[in-house]
């Protein structure tokens, strides 16, 4: 990743309001201040922006946290992961991004890689990292505390905590307690030394086997920085549909308008937004996951929120027309965790199924792909979800991705797919690279506006 300077982030990007074009300069952040300021929000845009680059990486159909067997890799096909540049001391380390997960863990040399036991012949194992942690870290290691985590898959990554300056966005999370891992089995790219989660510090409680150990709880990342009054207690993100040119995406693909993904602490990252769609909607705590196997009693750990309705079909009169008729409402409430570990956004059965036969032709699963497909030239339905009193609109191309072909090229990959009420409801990229989502830890809500068509 290329890091861009913040003045030149600054001054390429301006925040209309209610989709006016503003001329450039400090006036567009106050009218920004001045209207979440109007609406209730303290949310600012900040100097604590991270660029990140969104990787596209051969699909496996897993969320960073919770992979499921059985899926097909195939090699067109891929996945969005965005990758941020974190300093550990004085050492840059490029991270995979995660919310639905809350350790900062990394590979530290000397490290094993080891392959799925009956796997086969792989003489030698390849994890794909890249080069991690070298060295010890500045605050020694913590005594007696095994770092465990493993996914659905059979991947895993365990190894030891350390204590570290973590530096981000230029702020410093002092002596910070860092995963250094030793020993796995992972399946990564090349790109990245591991992963830095962003969610409640419950997670970090959560062992090797879903298990609770209280004793092992801890200040993550984010919670260390406004903890020690640095920032507010709010982070967001702004994801970006495209990659970047270098990691091979086709030309119609790639990033041609200067617009890359952000994460920002503290604050707003400087996107262009509607203004007049500002939605809240209250966190929930762990609770609401007991369907998924976790328990928490009031804590929250993962971002779960649940929608006010989903919102599909064709209006009558065409797209952007004000009356919905033609459109349909589902109103059933369930937890849906906002994860920007996860490509696709994953909901319950009857709501698939009714999306699907609103595309025309209809989608399908076709099960020797392991994906949900529908025609490419398919005539696609509006698509949204509405939080906080607000409905958020897919784009059509997170709907259907024309660049994601199975090996027939006619076969589109579909953005939303069936969890078959047997997986958690995700809000994934496909829904997240359409809005600024604002995560608010002190007054557990999340804040959504939906970006200007970019
Ligand atoms: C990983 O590090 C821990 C703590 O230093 C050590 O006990 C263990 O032997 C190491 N494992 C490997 C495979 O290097
Ligand atoms: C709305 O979606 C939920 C979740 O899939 C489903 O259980 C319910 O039956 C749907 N409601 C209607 C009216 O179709």
């Amino acid at each position: 990743m290329k890091p861009t300077s913040l003045t030149t982030l600054l001054a390429a990007l301006v925040v209309p309001a209610m989709g006016t074009s503003l001329p450039r300069g400090s006036a567009d952040m106050d009218s920004v201040r001045q209207n979440n300021y109007l609406l209730g929000f303290r949310d600012q845009v900040t100097s604590h922006v991270v660029p990140m680059v969104a990787h596209p990486a051969p699909a496996s159909g897993e969320s960073l946290r919770r992979r499921q067997n059985g899926m097909t890799r195939l090699t067109n096909v891929r996945d969005f992961y965005y990758i941020i540049e974190v300093e550990l001391g004085k050492q840059k380390i490029p991270l995979h991004l995660d919310t639905g997960s809350s350790d900062t863990w990394m590979v530290r040399d000397p490290f094993e890689c080891v392959n799925i036991p009956g796997m086969g012949v792989r003489t030698v194992p390849n994890c794909g990292f890249t080069s991690g942690f070298q060295g010890e870290p500045s605050g020694g290691i913590v005594p007696n505390f095994e770092f465990a985590r493993a996914y659905g898959d059979g991947t895993f990554a365990t190894g030891f905590f350390g204590l570290e300056d973590v530096t981000i966005g230029g702020l410093v999370a002092h002596n910070q307690r860092v995963g250094f891992v030793n020993y796995t089995l992972w399946n990564g790219d090349g790109r990245s030394a591991g992963l830095m989660g962003l969610g409640y510090p419950y997670l970090t409680s959560l062992d090797i086997g879903g298990e609770e150990v209280k004793a092992q709880l801890y200040d993550p990342v984010f919670t260390t920085l406004w903890r020690s009054k640095t920032i507010p207690p709010v982070f967001s993100v702004a994801l970006s549909r495209f990659g970047d040119q270098s990691a091979g995406r086709p030309k119609d693909a790639v990033n041609t308008k200067g617009i890359e993904s952000f994460l920002a602490l503290g604050g707003l990252p400087p996107v262009a937004i509607d203004e007049g769609s500002w939605g809240r909607t209250p966190l929930l705590p762990m609770d609401v996951l007991k369907k998924w196997g976790f328990k928490g009693q009031g804590e929250r750990g993962f971002y779960a929120i649940a929608a006010d309705a989903y919102v599909f079909g064709s209006r009558k009169g065409g797209v952007g027309t004000a009356s919905e008729e033609g459109l349909s409402r589902n109103t059933s409430q369930f937890p849906v965790v906002v994860d920007i570990g996860s490509t696709d956004t994953i909901l319950p059965n009857v709501l698939i199924k009714q999306l699907y036969a609103a595309f025309d032709p209809p989608a399908e699963y076709r099960s020797h792909q392991g994906r949900f497909w529908a025609k490419c030239g398919a005539k696609v339905p509006e698509f949204g979800i509405t939080l906080g009193g607000k409905t958020f609109l897919f784009a059509p191309e997170d709907l259907l991705r024309q660049s994601e072909r199975d090996p027939t090229g006619e076969w589109c990959r579909i953005g939303v797919y069936d969890g078959y009420d047997s997986e958690m409801p995700i809000l994934g990229v496909s829904f997240l690279s359409n809005v600024l989502a604002v995560f608010d830890v002190e007054k557990h809500e999340m804040r959504f506006a939906q970006r200007t068509k970019y």
